[in-house]
C-alpha cells in the first residue's frame, strides 16, 4: 500500500490509473477505523479495480464548538488495518494540501441539508460536500462508498453527484453493529463504560420501532412520543432529534409506508451519536 499526502501526486497516479481503462473506487473517510470502514473498503475492492482510502479529519465540516481537535486519531494503526484489506492508495493528505489558502469556494446542497443533522450543525454538510467534491476530482474514483449511518449525508451526496453530473457511482454501505447493537462509530472511543450501555437505547429503539411496525403502528407521532419516553425514562441521554423521515427525500412522515427511515441523534455525555433504520 502507498500513502499519498499531496493532492498533485494522487492526481497523477489517478491519472495513470485511468488512462488505462481501469476503475478506482474511493472509500472517504476520517481515519479510526473499525470494522464498518473495513467493510466499505471491501465492498470498494469488490466495485473497482483499485481501491483509494482517503484519510482526512476535514476541519471545515466541524463547528466551533464540536470535537476536531479531540477527534481520535491513530495513523500508524490505520495503516496497518488498510494494508490488511488490500488498500492500494492511502490519500492522508495535510489541512493545508486540502486548503492552502483561506478557502473561497464551497459546495452547499441546499434543501436537503436543512433539517435533521444539518438543523443542529449548521454548516456541517457544507464542509461535507466541499471535501468530497474535493476528493472526487483529486482521486478521479469510479464508485465511491459511503456508511449508511451517516444516511443524510449519503443522500445530500448522491443529490450533489447527480446535480454537478458527476459520473461516480454512489454505493451507500450497511450500517455495521457491535454484537449488542450499537452502530459502529470513531466517536464510541468516546463513551466509558456507563455511557456505552446507555448508548444502546439507539437500537432498543429501533428494534421497539420494527416491533411496533409489525403490530401494525402507522402513526408517527405516537412511534416518535413512545421512542422519545423510551429514551427518556433510562437517563443520561439529550435528544437532538427523533424523525421519521421519507429515506429518499428526508421529508417527516405523518403516516408510515414503505420507504420509512427511523433517524435519531442523541447526546450521551458529551458524546454526539446518530443511527438509523429503514423501518418499514
Ligand atoms: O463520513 C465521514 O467520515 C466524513 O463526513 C467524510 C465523508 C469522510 C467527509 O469528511
Amino acid at each position: 500500500m502507498e500513502i499519498i499526502r499531496n493532492p498533485a501526486a494522487m492526481t497523477s497516479w489517478a491519472n495513470r490509473v485511468t488512462a488505462t481503462g481501469a476503475a478506482i473506487g474511493l472509500v472517504p473517510t476520517m481515519g479510526y477505523f473499525h470494522e464498518g470502514h473495513l467493510s466499505l473498503m471491501r465492498a470498494a475492492r469488490k466495485g473497482a479495480d483499485h481501491v483509494v482510502v482517503s484519510l482526512f479529519v476535514n476541519p471545515i465540516q466541524f463547528g466551533p464548538n464540536e470535537d476536531l481537535a479531540a477527534y481520535p486519531r491513530d495513523f500508524a494503526r490505520d495503516c496497518r488495518l488498510a494494508e490488511a484489506e488490500g488498500v492500494d492508495i492511502l490519500f492522508a493528505p495535510e489541512a493545508a494540501g486540502m486548503y492552502p489558502e483561506a478557502t473561497k469556494t464551497k459546495v452547499v446542497v441546499s434543501g436537503l441539508t436543512s433539517g435533521l443533522c444539518g438543523g443542529s450543525r449548521p454548516g456541517h454538510f457544507d464542509g461535507v460536500t466541499t471535501v468530497v467534491a474535493k476528493l472526487f476530482n483529486v482521486v478521479k474514483p469510479r464508485i465511491a462508498i459511503f456508511g449508511q449511518k451517516d444516511f443524510q449525508q449519503l443522500a445530500v451526496i448522491r443529490q450533489m453527484v447527480r446535480d454537478l453530473n458527476w459520473d461516480i457511482e454512489i454505493v451507500g454501505h450497511p450500517i455495521v453493529r457491535e454484537a449488542d447493537g450499537l452502530a459502529m462509530s470513531s466517536r464510541n472511543s468516546y463513551l466509558s463504560a456507563d455511557q456505552r450501555r446507555t448508548a444502546l437505547c439507539l437500537y432498543r429503539a429501533i428494534r421497539h420501532a420494527g416491533e411496533r411496525v409489525r403490530q401494525g403502528v402507522v402513526d408517527a407521532e405516537l412511534l416518535v412520543a413512545e421512542i422519545t419516553e423510551m429514551i427518556h425514562s433510562q437517563g443520561g441521554v439529550e435528544i437532538d432529534y427523533i424523525a421519521l423521515v421519507d429515506r429518499d427525500s428526508l421529508e417527516p412522515l405523518g403516516v408510515l409506508r414503505p420507504g420509512t427511515l427511523l433517524a435519531m441523534a442523541v447526546k450521551v455525555g458529551r458524546t454526539r451519536l446518530i443511527d438509523n433504520d429503514l423501518i418499514c
